[in-house]
C-alpha cells in the first residue's frame, strides 16, 4: 500500500449541534444513576414448559430461589391451573423480602436446540425473548434494579435484556423517557460465579455493539451528517482502534469517482473512514465495508415522498461496521480487523449527478448512472477497490441496498451473496448462534450480464429491468471485487423492526450486528486472520 497517500486525516468539522448536545445526550444514549435515587429490586425467574398442574420445571437458578423460600415460589404458580407457556410470564409479589416483584417467564421447552428448517437455536431464542419480555414489564411497574436468571445461557439471557431495554429517547423530554434500569445476573447460588459474570459480560457486551447500530440508524439525518457520524465512532471506538477520517480532498486523490458522484448533489461533505482493530498481528486483515448513506432521497431519481423519513437508516451497513467492531475490541478478541465506510448523502441538487452520467470508479470501469437512486453500490465500488489494497483474507460488506431483498426475505435474514462456500458455512453458523438469520442468495453470471450490457460506459449501474434487483446489484458489486472469500450482505429487509423480532422494540434493528461478531469470533480461531 502506498504509505505516501495514506496521510492521517482527522479534521473533524464541528457542527452547529451544541445548544441540542446541551440539551439532549446525543451520543450516548446511557442513563446515568443517581446516588439518591430509590432502588426498587426485582427478580426474574425461569421455569421450563410442563403440562404438569402439579409440580413446576424451574431452572437451576429458580429452584434454588424457590427452595430459600420455602416453595413459595411454588405453591403461588401452582394456585393457577393452567401451566405457564412459552413466552407467557406471571409476576409475583411479596414472595421474598428482597424484591417487590419476582417475575416467572417461561423459556419454551426443556432441551431445545439447533432447529434446522427455521436454521436458529430455538433454545436460545426463547432465552432472549422471554427474559425481554420480563425486563420491560418490571420496567413498567417501576422497578429499576432487576436480577435475572442466567436460564442456563447467560449470554443469551443478558443479550436479550440490554436488547429489549434499549430505547432511542434521547431527543425526547426527560418525563417522556424510559426509566434507567440496573440489570445484573442472579448468580448468587452459582458454582461458578466468575464464568456466569464473564458470560454475562460477553452478551451485554454484544447487545452493546447492536445498540450503537442502532442508535445511530435511529438518528435523525441533520443530526447523523457523514461528519457526525465520523465523530461519534471516533468517540465510541478511538480508545481500542486507529480512527483515521478521510475527506473529499483525500477521496479526489484516491481517484474515487463513483463514490463522488453519488456525495456531489450535497452540501454535506463526504467522509471516507478507515478504523483499524487489532488484536493480533497480521498481514492480512478481516476487511469490513459498510454502506455509509446518512440519507437517501434518491438523489435525480427522487423516491416517493411516503416513508422516506426510513431513509435516514440507509448508514445501516456502516452502523453495522461500528457496532461489531465496538464489540470486537470490547472482548479484544485476538483478531485484525479493517473497516471501510464511506459516508454521504444522496441528495437531489444542481451539482447532483444526473441520469445518464459516466463516472470512473477508483479500479478505472466507467459507469454509466442510469438510475441515481442505485447509490449504494457506486460509494460501496470505490470502497471496496480500496479495501483490496489491504491484503484482506476476506472482505464482508454489508449495505441497506435493495428494496427487492426485502420482497425475497422480508425481515426473515439478510441476504447473503458470496463465492466462498466456507465463508457462507461459517457466516450461517455465527447467525445460528446469534439468532439473527442469514440466508444465501446466487451471483449467477446470468445478472452479472444485465448489468454490463451497457451503451456508453464498462456498466450500467441498474439491470434494465426489477426483476431480480438484489442479484444484479450484487452482480454489480462483484466487478470491484479480486478476493476469493467475498461476502456481501444486503441489508434493507432487516433494517427496521416492526415487531417481527421479541426482543427487539420497534424501530431501527441494527441487525445483523451480533451475527458479524460472532462470526469474526469464529475467524479470530483461525490463525491465519
Ligand atoms: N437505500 C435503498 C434501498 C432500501 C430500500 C433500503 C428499502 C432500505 C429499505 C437503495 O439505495 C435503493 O434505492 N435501491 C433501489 C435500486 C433500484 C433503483 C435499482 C431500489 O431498491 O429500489
Ligand atoms: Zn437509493
Ligand atoms: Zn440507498
Amino acid at each position: 500500500m502506498a504509505a505516501s497517500i495514506v496521510k492521517r486525516v482527522s479534521r473533524v468539522k464541528k457542527l452547529n449541534v451544541s445548544h441540542i448536545s446541551a440539551r439532549y445526550k446525543l451520543l450516548t444514549g446511557s442513563r446515568h444513576f443517581s446516588t439518591s435515587k430509590q432502588w426498587n429490586k426485582a427478580l426474574v425467574l425461569g421455569v421450563y414448559e410442563n403440562e404438569s398442574t402439579d409440580s413446576i420445571d424451574f431452572t437451576g437458578t429458580a429452584r434454588k430461589f424457590d427452595e430459600k423460600a420455602d416453595g413459595k415460589i411454588s405453591q403461588l404458580l401452582l394456585t393457577v391451573k393452567k401451566p405457564l407457556k412459552c413466552g407467557k410470564t406471571r409476576t409475583l409479589h411479596a414472595v421474598d423480602p428482597e424484591f417487590s416483584s419476582v417475575l416467572v417467564t417461561c423459556i419454551g421447552k426443556r432441551g431445545e436446540g439447533y432447529d434446522e428448517l427455521e436454521t436458529v437455536d430455538k433454545g436460545r431464542e426463547s432465552i432472549r425473548a422471554a427474559v425481554a419480555k420480563a425486563v420491560l414489564q418490571l420496567r413498567e411497574l417501576g422497578e429499576n434494579e432487576i436480577e435475572v436468571d442466567s436460564c442456563g445461557d447467560t449470554e443469551a439471557s443478558a443479550e436479550g435484556c440490554h436488547l429489549a431495554l434499549f430505547s432511542y429517547d434521547d431527543l425526547k423530554a426527560e418525563k417522556s423517557r424510559k426509566p434507567a434500569v440496573r440489570i445484573s445476573c442472579a448468580t448468587r447460588y452459582s458454582q461458578d460465579k466468575n464464568c456466569m459474570e464473564e458470560e454475562w459480560r460477553k452478551g451485554a457486551i454484544l447487545a452493546e455493539g447492536q445498540n450503537l447500530s442502532r442508535r445511530l440508524m435511529e438518528m435523525p439525518a441533520n443530526l447523523l451528517t457523514p461528519t457526525k457520524f465520523a465523530e461519534i465512532v471516533k468517540e465510541q471506538l478511538a480508545d481500542k482502534c486507529e480512527v483515521l477520517v478521510r475527506d473529499k480532498d483525500w477521496a479526489e486523490s484516491m481517484k474515487m469517482g463513483s463514490f463522488l458522484s453519488v456525495a456531489r448533489g450535497s452540501v454535506e461533505p463526504p467522509v471516507f473512514l478507515e478504523i483499524e482493530y487489532k488484536g493480533r498481528q497480521s498481514d492480512s486483515p478481516l476487511a469490513l465495508v459498510g454502506k455509509g448513506v446518512t440519507f437517501d432521497t434518491g438523489g435525480i431519481s427522487i423516491k416517493p415522498s411516503q416513508g422516506m423519513d426510513a431513509m435516514r437508516g440507509d448508514m445501516g451497513g456502516a452502523a453495522c461496521v461500528a457496532g461489531s467492531l465496538l464489540s470486537v475490541s470490547k472482548l479484544q478478541l485476538p483478531v485484525h480487523v479493517k473497516a471501510f465506510i464511506p459516508l454521504c448523502e444522496n441528495m437531489p441538487s444542481g451539482s447532483a449527478t444526473k441520469p445518464g452520467d459516466v463516472v470512473t470508479a477508483m479500479n478505472g470501469k466507467t459507469i454509466q448512472v442510469d438510475n441515481t437512486d442505485a447509490e449504494g453500490r457506486l460509494i460501496l465500488a470505490d470502497a471496496l477497490c480500496y479495501s483490496e489494497q489491504f491484503n484482506p483474507s476476506l472482505i464482508l460488506d454489508m449495505a441497506t441496498l435493495t428494496g427487492a431483498i426485502d420482497v425475497a426475505l422480508g425481515a426473515g435474514a439478510a441476504g447473503v451473496f458470496t463465492n466462498s462456500d466456507d465463508m457462507w458455512n461459517k457466516l450461517q453458523k455465527a447467525s445460528v448462534r446469534s439468532g439473527d438469520r442469514v440466508w444465501r442468495m446466487p451471483l449467477f453470471n446470468h445478472y452479472t450480464k444485465k448489468i454490463t450490457e451497457c451503451q456508453l460506459a464498462d456498466l450500467n449501474n441498474i439491470g434494465g429491468s426489477r426483476s431480480g434487483g438484489a442479484c444484479t446489484a450484487a452482480a454489480f458489486l462483484k466487478e470491484f471485487v479480486n478476493n476469493k472469500n467475498w461476502l456481501h450482505l444486503d441489508i434493507a429487509g432487516v433494517m427496521s423492526n416492526s415487531g417481527d423480532v421479541a426482543y427487539l422494540g420497534k424501530g431501527m434493528s441494527g441487525r445483523p450486528t451480533r451475527t458479524v461478531i460472532e462470526f469474526i469470533n469464529l475467524m479470530s480461531k483461525e490463525t491465519k486472520n
